[in-house]
């Protein structure tokens, strides 16, 4: 059953913003592959890289940082915490995640649905007791459905790319840190400290963070009441969190058990970014397996 539900007025305004600055479009090439890089030829996540896509990348993060504001990430999450769009099972996401393009990802030029499996393929090699860290890797990125028409088709900025937290001071180690000076936040001096709204240790979970598909997949397993542990829905909210699992940059807003979970997610992160090397995976064969993690862990239909 799929409800499809107006899409709120805010985005509309946010979205034509974006078509001013789509001159400047994303050149998504075929790619071509080289194991030890990335389908571009670079190295991994290499932002500076000469490539077609570094103006677009660029573009990409200055209205994400423009746009993703403490008012715009709490009107996203009272909106896609009602999860009364689609019905649906772990694995029929999956499918449907095929067509979706990221277009922030210097490094992926590729069906979704390969990088999922290629994730946790690489995760169960290493790691062949966790089986909780299969089945989160192949969920991580299901967010990027919000892409899609029947889930509001949000712009991208509003889908993918590194999130960060709004609601207290930029860390200067985001990516594209200056073009947050066109963000009105960045001169609320509600927003603009250290700590924000925020203190010290409060603990990532009352932290909120720019609108995307980690936070919203982190909304649909928690609410279809997922038996992960707590370490799996910490890598499905924070993996695009790079200030954090790279930069060590906000260690100030965390709790005992983030600090804990966040070894699993810098473990995770590493296959996240290398698994991206167009190994070939045998969907048909691996599929049964994945089929009953998500039955150990999901009820049979969610809703998104
Ligand atoms: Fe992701
Ligand atoms: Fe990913």
């Amino acid at each position: 059953m799929t409800i499809l539900i107006d899409q709120p007025d805010f985005v509309e305004v946010v979205e034509k913003k974006v078509d001013v600055e789509q001159e400047n479009e994303l050149v998504l090439d075929g790619g071509f592959v080289v194991p030890e890089s990335n389908a571009f030829g670079h190295t991994f996540r290499d932002y500076d890289a000469e490539s077609d896509r570094k103006d677009g990348v660029e573009n990409f993060y200055r209205i994400n940082h423009i746009n993703q504001t403490y008012d715009f990430v709490k009107k996203m999450r009272e909106e896609y915490s009602r999860l009364n769009r689609v019905q649906m099972s772990i694995w029929e996401c999956c499918e449907l995640l095929n067509d979706v393009v990221d277009e922030s990802d210097p490094d992926l030029d590729e069906p979704q649905i390969e990088h999922l499996l290629q994730t946790a393929e690489a995760i169960r090699k290493d790691y062949p007791n966790e089986d909780w860290m299969h089945l989160t890797a192949l969920i991580h990125d299901l967010g990027k459905v919000l892409l899609l028409p029947s889930f509001g088709e949000l712009p991208q900025w509003a889908v993918v790319g590194d999130t960060f937290p709004v609601g207290c001071a930029f860390d200067e180690s985001i990516v594209h840190h200056k073009h947050f000076k066109e963000s009105p936040d960045y001169y609320n001096p509600a927003y603009n400290t250290k700590y924000g709204v925020y203190s010290e240790g409060c603990g990532l979970e009352n932290v909120m963070m720019s609108w995307g598909h980690d936070d919203y997949m982190y909304l649909v397993a928690k609410e279809n009441k997922t038996t992960l542990p707590s370490a799996g829905l910490f890598v499905i909210r924070y993996h695009s969190f790079y200030a954090l699992h790279r930069s060590d940059a906000y260690k100030y807003l965390m709790n005992e058990e983030d600090i804990e979970n966040l070894k699993w997610l810098k473990i995770f992160n590493k296959y996240d970014l290398y698994s991206k090397s167009k190994v070939r995976i045998d969907v048909e064969k691996v599929k049964p397996y994945y089929l009953s993690l998500i039955e150990k862990y999901f009820p049979a239909k969610l809703n998104w």
